[in-house]
């Protein structure tokens, strides 16, 4: 397997791979993926088997644009105006799939709609037109475990699983993508991201319904253990065990150790804020760097500070709740 920065040659070498059904380590906004030619269902099932995968569980297709998705789904007017106002962006939207739509069902799991999502990155922008096809691609680990927002993560953690990984910096959002149903008349938020439930709203101009663990179903991904680190993690932490290491939000200053110390004084390796001035945004983009990072260091367990539940902070505590069960 090989690193390199996503120039144009590598672009264009990416882009022979996948013609011939090749995987490709793509970075986008969110986090990294595992991206394979959709329309190619020996090359998608490379995927599956590359992570470890469930097969129940279907991929996200994505696009250069939203015009590009008319041969495969249906694009309603709720799809339309989320489209307009997020796309490129980190939206993923569940769409009735169109019949005689070439993408294989192994993508889809064989269910009857399509995950599409135009993702706001040049080098995927850019990978998308060299390969000319619509690219299935899910976060680059393997299943169950944080997803990676650098292409040494990726190199880290499936190897010669991948044919080339595309080197282009940190994901900028460091959370993976926000998912809703629109395949049915009620839209239903699946998946907690970047994009908050209140910003969709104001665009669709109703209400959303927000998916619970009991009506995941709906969203297979969202059954399973998800996004865990091996070092054990323990929530909403407000004092420290002794040897545990610290993921922080906001200021340490009041943070004890049980039976002397404070947090402050901690040794640099097992301490790190998600972001000092209590930004949510910040903090979604440090999480999964940060977890990777801690979890290099066999701690006993990592103490997690607790988040506020609003907007991308309901995306944090998700992630973070399906790392610690
Ligand atoms: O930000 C992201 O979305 C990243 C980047 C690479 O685009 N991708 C990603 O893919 O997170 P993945 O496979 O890790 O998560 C996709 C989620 C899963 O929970 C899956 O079950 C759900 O989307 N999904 C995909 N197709 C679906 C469908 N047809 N119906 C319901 N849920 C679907
Ligand atoms: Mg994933």
């Amino acid at each position: 397997m090989k690193i390199i920065a996503a120039n144009q040659n590598a672009i264009e070498q990416a882009a022979t791979i996948l013609k011939e059904g090749g995987l490709i380590g793509m970075p986008t906004e969110t986090v990294y993926g595992l991206a394979a030619n959709a329309l190619d269902g020996k090359a998608v099932a490379r995927i599956f088997e590359a992570k470890g995968r469930p097969s129940f569980n279907p991929l996200i297709t994505h696009f250069g644009r939203a015009r590009d998705i008319e041969p495969y789904a249906e694009m309603d007017e709720r799809a339309k105006a989320l489209a307009q106002k997020f796309w490129p962006g980190p939206l993923t939207m569940i769409l009735k799939r169109k019949t005689n739509c070439p993408i294989s069902d192994l993508v889809t799991a064989g269910l009857p709609t399509l995950a599409v999502r135009v993702p706001d990155h040049k080098a995927a922008q850019d990978l998308i037109r060299a390969a000319g096809v619509p690219l299935a691609a899910p976060s680059a680990n393997p299943s169950g475990t944080l997803s990676p927002t650098s292409a040494a993560h990726v190199a880290r953690t499936l190897g010669d699983k991948v044919d080339l990984v595309l080197a282009a910096g940190s994901s900028r959002i460091g959370l993976e993508s926000t998912v809703i149903d629109l395949s049915t008349e009620q839209s239903i938020i699946l998946r907690p991201g970047g994009i908050t439930p209140e910003e969709l709203e104001e665009t669709l101009g109703h209400k959303l319904h927000i998916a619970e663990q009991s009506d995941d179903i709906k969203s297979p991904g969202q059954l399973l253990k998800h996004y865990a680190p091996k070092t054990p993690l323990r929530l909403n932490a407000v004092d420290l065990n002794p040897d545990e290491a610290l993921l922080a939000f906001g200021s340490t200053k009041f943070m004890g150790i049980k039976g002397g110390g404070a947090a402050t004084n901690l040794p640099e390796d097992m301490i790190r804020n998600l972001s000092e001035t209590g930004d949510l945004h910040e903090a979604a983009s440090n999480l999964f760097t940060m977890l990777h990072d801690m979890d290099a260091h066999n701690h006993r367990a990592i103490a997690v500070m607790s988040i506020p539940d609003i907007g991308v902070g309901i995306a944090i505590n998700d992630r973070l709740k399906r790392a610690a069960n």
